[in-house]
């Protein structure tokens, strides 16, 4: 019992105030600490945006190179948490050894978990923001049977991820600034998005004044599922699936039958009901990479682009406001750039750690911060007595 507001899936409950993101479902608009996400994905570079995410405003050039070298210089992680990886089985999906490796950041990092000391509270973050990269790149090298390439680290954030992932100590590797820039992009567009599951999961587990490399953790298995960040790779899979343009129809009929569970993976979105502004700049950017890799016409591409086409003029998806979500065009972009499937939601959880950081600073911060304890409304069984087990049945 009790006078509680029922809102299953909070499509209605505010659970905090936040000054750092702002989205406008109708709109379309996405700002982070008010910038518009098109001009700080065309102007900008990521760790400028983690900086602003995490500051409140953009570095002046001293900032950004004391940040940028603060950041370069926690790359390294501890040699010991190689053993972590070995310990996986080389099928396990990276997601979930993600899951385990950045908890285990919290057996390693002592000196930064002190929440209530505003210095360690950052050396946390930027610890993370910056060895999540080189995690991330082992989870790839690991599953893929090759050695772990330690971080660079005069090469930019992007440019030092691509590195860690795909050079090999046999061959000499030069970084492709035009997919090192698209990389960056990636990371700025997934960079924060006020409170999604993920970043709702980490504030609640933070809120109960949890060690932060374990809230971060508490966020990937969030990110993990398909309905969230595990849509990118949904989303291609589908692609595959449909695999021509004279498919698509069937599919369609498919996402509109009510008997049917599948869904066009990387349409529609809590937020929005318009185009995803993060969607449009990945489809740009997604023509920029097959373009460099000599790959324009993709054949998934093809799909995409018509099956996008045709359900943006369906009575169904338009009285619905489906429209196509940041998901849709990454996975074909992040295949572009060489990234298996099963690396595509582990590549969102690189960029989206300084969200969630970001997040659990502010909320860390907050004055009135409380532990977060929803309640409910209880349907179950009223007070009854216990039955011994020979009397049961
Ligand atoms: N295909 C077909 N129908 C859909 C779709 C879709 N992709 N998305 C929503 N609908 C329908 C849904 O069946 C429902 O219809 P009805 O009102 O007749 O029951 C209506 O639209 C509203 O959907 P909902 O599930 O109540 O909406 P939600 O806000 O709970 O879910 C969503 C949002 C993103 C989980 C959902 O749109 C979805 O499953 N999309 C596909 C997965 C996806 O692309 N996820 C990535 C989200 S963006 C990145 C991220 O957050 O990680």
């Amino acid at each position: 019992t009790g006078a509680f507001t029922f809102d299953p899936g909070y499509t209605s409950t505010a659970s905090c105030e936040s000054k750092i993101t702002f989205i406008d479902g109708d709109e379309g608009m996405l700002l982070h600490r008010g910038y518009p996400i098109d001009e700080l994905a065309d102007n900008g570079d990521f760790l400028e945006v983690c900086y602003l995410l995490l500051y409140g405003e953009l570095p002046t050039k001293a900032e950004k190179a004391d940040f940028d070298y603060r950041v370069t210089n926690h790359t390294m992680v501890h040699e010991q948490m190689n053993r972590f990886f070995t310990g996986f089985r080389r099928d396990a999906h990276p997601m979930a050894v993600m899951c385990g490796v950045v908890g285990a950041m919290s057996a390693f990092y002592h000196d930064s978990t002190d929440i209530t000391d505003p210095r360690q509270r950052m050396i946390a973050s930027l610890r993370m923001i910056a060895k999540m990269p080189t995690i991330a790149a082992m989870a790839y090298k690991y599953h893929i049977g090759q050695p772990f390439v330690y971080p660079k680290n005069d090469l930019d954030y992007a440019s030092n991820f691509l590195r860690m992932c795909f050079s090999v100590p046999c061959e000499a590797y030069e970084v492709n600034t035009v997919l090192a820039r698209a990389m960056d992009k990636i990371f700025i567009l997934h960079a924060d998005h006020e409170q999604n599951a993920s970043t709702s999961t980490v504030r609640l587990a933070g809120s109960s004044g949890a060690n932060p490399f374990a809230c971060i953790a508490a966020g990937i298995a969030c990110l993990w599922g398909p309905a969230h960040g595990g849509a990118n790779e949904a989303a291609l899979n589908m692609l595959a699936e449909i695999g021509t343009v004279d498919r698509i129809p069937e599919f369609i009929d498919r996402a509109k039958d009510k008997n049917d569970p599948f869904r066009l993976m990387g349409f529609g979105h809590r937020v929005y009901k318009n185009y995803d502004p993060r969607a449009k700049i990945m489809q740009k950017t997604c023509h920029e990479v097959l373009k460099e890799v000599g790959n324009e016409d993709d054949e998934l591409l093809n799909v995409a682009l018509e099956l996008e086409k045709i359900a943006l003029t369906d009575e169904y998806f338009i009285e619905k406001k489906l429209y196509p979500n940041v998901d849709f065009y990454s996975g074909i972009t992040l295949k572009a750039l060489g990234f298996p499937q099963e690396m595509f939601t582990v590549l969102f959880a690189v960029a989206r750690t300084v969200g969630w950081i970001a997040q659990w600073k502010e909320m860390i911060e907050d004055p009135n911060q409380r532990i977060g304890r929803p309640r409910q409304l209880y349907t179950g069984a009223e007070k009854r007595e216990f039955v011994p087990i020979d009397r049961r049945g």
